[in-house]
């Protein structure tokens, strides 16, 4: 049986490579899906041949976990930059000057624009993965990083990989996967990722793994440490790491004079476009490691590589004329209408010109010749005015003093850039804009109910405030365009569900000024029902973490309001949880949820009754004896060394107080 289950992971990994490295993949996915149950039902059977680095253990865990630091066992360092083909010839020339006589090769590489990471690998197993931190110390996020399908966890034995490495690598969200992730957090009102790198970084230091892998990150890898590297060089040294089964740096070229260094700056810097990372310039490396150990580093980055940045797409294009859009909380944004122009392989038609405090800044007038910028960010940015094509007499821009939604005069809010339309239920686009929030998937998650039904639902009469959501029938929303019965059901079936939304997510529904996502958790558990939050003071409110006085008073004058006071009025007649559950009241969460924990030993910072009470109260259950049911062991001082080796002897996770308190967040 253990040899089935060794095969079976022998296999999978090959064909888990073979998919997600080599792109060549040898069987189905059906296939592969099979032998994984195979495997997940044997290691079911026999969790005496446990392993944290099966492949089977890719998926992830729901545990919130903060991030433990290490320091680095060879500093992360940054690289120079240049910005220009002669900056990096005379770079190769200094190299030259300091290597006298020799025949200098350069490695010619992308410079992948992600985050860095540094894997440790230890007698064929992935140990940790660490990020760069600043550079000495860094997070360990190996969890994360284990969700990475093109990562291996453990190595063909056979595969000539030292018996202890470093490999170093970007870890990188593929643009189409970076445009569904953008996609889905635009349909839920949460803020879009300007570039794949901050969506790379931002993902990589998630606390929940099982989201990490569903939003679908790569690694690609440039670099190899160890005392027994296969070769003397890094060309050779990166195809040996691809033979150990890395995805390794694939635009990987050796070049043998400042000619061909120039030819491989003006292929790649257009040929880049045309792949399916993100990258922002090349680098430069010298090829032989004893070249290398001679040039050595400087404080901040070495000597023998340097790179190369690529310039920031620029286009100059008309400027048709400026719209102003009202959003949900009423601010105004300028938003420029272009002449289309192609910019970084898209068509660019329209950028926000932000505020009017830009529009001035800016000195833009009607008709003017804008300069539009992408660079690193996705969305494309105004940097500039060709004044020398100003048509004569022509108008600066002017900020609209009336919304041109409803006509109501825009205010100023003080000490802030933005102009907004006071008329908060009487402006359309600021009403539906609210529809659109509350029923998306993070708040009361009503599927059918998008941007464009919202407007119809709005137009058409049927919803002017949130609480109609739940008086709607079946055949008016039969008569939206694009509904029938079915349709019209799930909109009905979704509002019935959406019953039993927690209070921290209908608070989030309400569209209170300032009180996004994390704010509402920390209101809903800190004053645990509706009624308390409407009879609070504003030093009351102000005593609960992270409010403060502008939040305070933006949470006073909503519930002020007597229309605001009847639309809550009615969704608690719907059946809407304006309480919180008991446990959240108490400062739990559901982040031990499904898992089965027993407690062993003496403890310092709680009883062992608190400790109980603390697993249950974190959705836990306390068990009594080790089985393999057990999810893991709280270990205090002088755990019985039986029930140790029992634990250890199943894979069981074994926590100290201090990482269980980390996880509960306490
Ligand atoms: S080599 C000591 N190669 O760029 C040199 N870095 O500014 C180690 N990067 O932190 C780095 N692509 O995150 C190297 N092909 C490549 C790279 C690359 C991207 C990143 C890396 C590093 C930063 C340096």
């Amino acid at each position: 049986m253990e040899e089935r289950i060794h095969e079976l992971r022998r296999q999978l990994n090959r064909h888990n490579k073979l998919y997600y490295v080599d792109n060549a993949p040898e069987i189905s996915d059906r296939e592969f899906d099979e032998l994984m149950k195979e495997l997940e039902r044997l290691e079911a059977l026999h969790p005496e041949f446990a392993d944290p680095l099966s492949p089977t253990q890719r998926v992830g865990s729901d545990l919130n976990k903060a991030f433990e630091s290490i320091e680095h066992t060879r500093p992360m360092l940054s690289l120079a930059n240049t910005y220009s083909i002669e900056e990096v010839d005379s770079w190769i020339n200094s190299v030259r000057k300091l290597l006298p006589s020799e025949e200098v090769t350069i490695c010619g590489e992308m410079k992948y624009d992600g985050t860095s990471i540094s894997l440790i690998y230890e007698h064929g197993r992935l140990v940790r993965a660490v990020t760069r931190g600043d550079g000495t110390r860094g997070d360990i996020v190996t969890d994360n990083v284990k969700t990475i399908p093109s990562i291996p966890l453990t190595l063909d034995p056979d595969c000539g990989a030292p018996d202890e490495f470093e490999i170093r690598g970007e870890i990188l969200l593929p643009w189409a996967a970076f445009d569904r992730l953008n996609r889905e957090r635009e349909a839920n009102d949460e803020p879009l990722f300007a570039n794949p790198r901050n969506a790379a970084s931002g993902t990589l230091k998630t606390l929940n793994s099982a989201e990490v892998s569903r939003r679908g990150l790569d690694a690609i890898f440039y670099y190899v440490l160890s005392d027994s590297l296969p070769a003397d060089n890094h060309y050779d040294n990166l195809r040996a790491a691809a033979g150990w089964g890395f995805k390794v740096a694939p635009i990987l070229q050796r070049l043998h004079s400042i000619e061909q260094v120039d030819e491989f700056i003006r292929r790649w810097d257009v040929e880049r476009k045309t792949l399916p990372v993100a990258t922002d310039g090349l680098v430069f490396k010298v090829d032989s490691l004893r070249q290398q150990l001679n040039l050595g580093f400087t404080a901040k980055s070495p000597r023998w590589a340097i790179a190369y940045k690529f310039a920031a797409e620029r286009a100059l294009t008309k400027l048709r004329y400026v719209t102003f859009e009202v959003g949900r909380m009423g601010i105004v944004t300028p938003v420029a209408n272009l002449e289309p122009v192609l910019l970084s392989g898209t068509i660019v038609k329209r950028a926000s010109l932000h505020n009017e405090d830009i529009i001035r800044k800016l000195d833009i007038h009607q008709g003017d010749m804008l300069y539009v910028e992408k660079g690193g960010e996705i969305i494309p940015k105004i940097t500039g005015v060709d004044t020398s094509a100003r048509e004569p007499g022509s108008r600066p821009v002017e900020f609209v003093t009336e919304c041109p939604a409803c006509g109501t005069p825009l205010v100023r809010v003080e000490g802030e850039a933005a102009w907004v339309c006071p008329n908060k239920y009487g402006c359309p686009p600021q009403i539906i804009g609210r529809i659109e929030h509350f029923a998306a998937r993070k708040m009361m998650n009503i599927d059918g109910i998008g941007a464009e039904t919202a407007q119809q639902l709005y137009e058409r009469g049927l919803v002017r405030s949130t609480a109609d959501i739940y008086d709607l029938q079946p055949e008016q929303l039969e008569l939206l365009s694009g509904f029938g019965p079915r349709s019209a059901m799930r909109v009905i079936e979704g509002a019935e569900e959406s019953k039993k939304a927690p209070f921290e997510r209908v608070l989030y529904a309400l569209s209170i000024p300032n009180v996004g996502a994390t704010m509402s958790k920390k209101i809903a558990r800190a004053v645990g029902s509706i009624d308390r939050l409407m009879a609070m003071s504003a030093p009351e409110l102000c005593a609960i973490e992270d409010v403060g006085p502008t939040m305070a008073e933006g949470i006073i004058d909503y519930f002020a309001d007597e229309r605001n006071r009847e639309n809550i009025a009615r969704l608690r007649n719907a059946g809407l949880q304006f309480e919180a559950q008991v446990k959240q009241y108490l400062g739990g969460s559901d982040v031990l949820a499904g898992l089965s924990i027993v407690i062993s030993g003496t403890f310092s910072r709680h009883s062992r009754d608190e400790y109980k009470e603390l697993i249950e109260l974190h959705g836990g259950k306390n068990v009594g004896s080790i089985s393999k049911k057990t999810s893991a062991v709280l270990a205090g001082e002088n755990m019985g060394p039986a029930k140790l080796e029992k634990a250890q002897s199943l894979g069981i996770p074994i926590w100290n107080e201090e990482e269980f308190l980390k996880k509960i967040g306490e």
